[in-house]
């Protein structure tokens, strides 16, 4: 993989488009790939770097930049784990050990793990909603710059997305949420083509 080119100076013309057979190939298969399938290696921290600085460039109605990024590696992840096993326990206390090491192994799935974190600014005159679309905008740039880089990802909320305990212990005000984890690493396997949208169920002409 070549390393990622200089960004571009602030102000400076940017192509209005850009025809690539290869992103129209990447976008056209993509897939992700079940964290349960994920493994070492992930990318080196340029690399991480450059995705996250893709990411980030999502569309963003008056640039309020309503995210953020916490990182999860190496111990980390492990120490995270630990949070999520002490959480289900307590609200699953008839819960098998097998069950709760599951639980605090959730992050170790991946060698890296991006929460995102929607963090809107309810003062701001772009509404809130707009913000949280941003956010998911982020996740989705980030799943596309992973596999980019030659990286498989998946985009994952599961319980301690919403746990109030969970959210509280990784640091979010009342108005932030967890838009996604974003699982990313090698896969073990690769993924299967699913079924896509019918176009003629979500489609139709105005008026
Ligand atoms: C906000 C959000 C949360 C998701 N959470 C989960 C999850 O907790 N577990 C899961 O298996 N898939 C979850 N998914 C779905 C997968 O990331 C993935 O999109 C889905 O399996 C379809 O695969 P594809 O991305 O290759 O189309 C979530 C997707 C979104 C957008």
């Amino acid at each position: 993989m070549s390393k990622s080119p200089p960004l571009p100076k602030f102000g400076s013309p940017l192509p209005a488009a850009q025809p690539s057979d290869e992103a129209i190939d990447l976008l056209w298969r993509r897939r992700s790939t079940p964290a349960d399938f994920l493994n070492g290696p992930g990318p080196d921290g340029d690399t991480l770097g450059a995705i996250l600085t893709i990411a980030a460039r999502a569309p963003d109605h008056r640039r309020v930049v309503p995210f953020r990024f916490v990182l999860f590696e190496g111990e980390a992840r492990g120490q995270f784990g630990d949070i999520l096993a002490a959480e289900f326990e307590k609200d699953n206390p008839d819960a098998s050990a097998s069950r709760v090491e599951c639980e605090r192994s959730r992050f170790l799935r991946a060698p890296i793990v991006v929460a995102v974190i929607s963090s809107p600014n309810s003062e701001h005159k772009t509404p809130v909603w707009e913000q949280s679309l941003t956010a998911g905008a982020v996740c989705q740039n980030m799943l596309i710059a992973a596999s980019a880089f030659g990286f498989a990802a998946q985009w994952i909320s599961e319980w301690y997305a919403y746990h109030e305990g969970v959210l509280a212990q990784l640091g979010l005000t009342p108005e932030e949420k967890i838009a996604g984890y974003i699982y990313i690493g090698a896969a073990k396997e690769d993924p299967k083509e699913r079924a896509r949208p019918e176009l003629d169920n979500i489609v139709t002409r105005y008026p």
